[in-house]
């Protein structure tokens, strides 16, 4: 498994997985735009034998690391992937003088809300009708290095 930064040939396997994961998925032009246009924006993925076996973006705004997005393929689940992930997103931030990581998870999404959980993020508030099927967000943050 290696971490690296995501390059534009990565996006049609992305747009994939993203189809897999995700109910309101993001395309190509999608992460194009983030990665081409968005200062902010850091998107890595996890190789595995030439195969993404996971992704992640990060906006670092200032004082605050912001998760756009993470998964891992379905077939690679379970294997602490993302767990690397999430330790990958600590370590930039830090790199980056970060006070806060924060991200919005759907309210049903308890894998994710259990990841998060594992790595210190608290949910600190509910952002009601955010997603395009009006499903409510969690709020989730925490200081980096430490838990709220
Ligand atoms: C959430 C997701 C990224 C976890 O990826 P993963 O690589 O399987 O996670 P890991 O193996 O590193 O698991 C880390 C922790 O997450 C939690 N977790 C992961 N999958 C879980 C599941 N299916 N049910 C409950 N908890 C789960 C557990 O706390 C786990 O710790 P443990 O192994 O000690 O029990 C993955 O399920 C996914 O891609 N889901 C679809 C996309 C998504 O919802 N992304 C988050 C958007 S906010």
């Amino acid at each position: 498994m290696i971490l690296r930064e995501m390059r534009m040939k990565d996006l049609k396997q992305i747009a994939a997985l993203e189809a897999e994961l995700f109910i309101e998925p993001w395309n190509e032009e999608d992460f194009r735009r983030e990665m081409e246009e968005n200062e902010f924006a850091n998107y890595y993925v996890v190789e595995h034998d030439g195969e993404i076996a996971g992704y992640f973006g990060l906006w670092i705004l200032f004082d605050q690391g912001q998760i756009t997005t993470i998964g891992t393929a379905k077939k690679y689940q379970r294997q602490h992937i993302a767990s690397m992930m999430m330790d990958a997103i600590e370590q930039l931030c830090i790199e980056n003088e970060c006070e806060f990581l924060s991200l919005e998870v759907r309210i049903s999404n308890i894998p994710a809300q259990n990841l998060y959980k594992k790595y210190g993020l608290e949910i600190v508030s509910v952002r009601k009708d955010y997603y395009a099927n009006h499903e409510d967000a969690y709020l989730m943050m925490k200081p980096v290095g430490g838990s709220l």
